[in-house]
């Protein structure tokens, strides 16, 4: 397998189109020379796709926050609909306001290969391969993903503030 391939796999991971795991059927099935030569065009073919069939291996978001953040620090939170595009504890986060009394709060973190996601008029995108989510963070369409890891969140009415787990 060249180096080019082999990073290829290891940004894609078992299971990707690219045909890793079928390997071994190929050279059983059109013998070693064949295959070495095969090899050469397959490997440019999956440099050129990027292995953009979904099967990229998931960028992960941390698992928690930790944070408390005042809702009055975010104008665009005064109003339900209202999304803050911001970063707390060094991770970059959506925070939507779903209720007068609830919020979510999403990792802008693409789940595909890590890059940052923005905000659009229908909710979010990712600029790298234009992943597409709702504003509750769920996939909706472009490259194929998980959807936006979302952390607890938890709003205290007394004192204006969100605890982010
Ligand atoms: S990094 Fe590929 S769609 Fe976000």
């Amino acid at each position: 397998m060249s180096e080019s391939q082999m990073k290829n796999h290891e940004s894609c991971g078992a299971g990707c189109a690219c045909g890793a795991e079928s390997e071994g059927l190929l050279i059983s099935s059109i013998g070693r020379r064949k295959f070495i030569s095969f090899g050469a065009y397959a490997a440019a073919a999956a440099a050129l796709a990027g292995c953009g069939a979904g099967g990229g291996a998931d960028a992960t978001s941390p698992s928690t926050v930790g944070a408390t953040v005042k809702i009055s620090d975010y104008a665009t939170l005064a109003n339900v609909g209202g999304v803050a595009i911001t970063t707390v504890s060094g991770i970059p986060v959506a925070i939507v306001r779903t209720s007068t009394t609830s919020f979510i709060t999403l990792s802008r973190i693409c789940p595909h290969q890590g890059s940052t996601i923005n905000q659009i008029s229908t909710g979010f995108r990712c600029p790298n391969h234009l992943a597409q989510f709702d504003t509750t963070g769920n996939w909706v369409g472009g490259q194929m993903t998980s959807n936006m890891r979302s952390y607890s969140t938890s709003f205290d009415a007394s004192t204006g503030t969100l605890t982010i787990g």
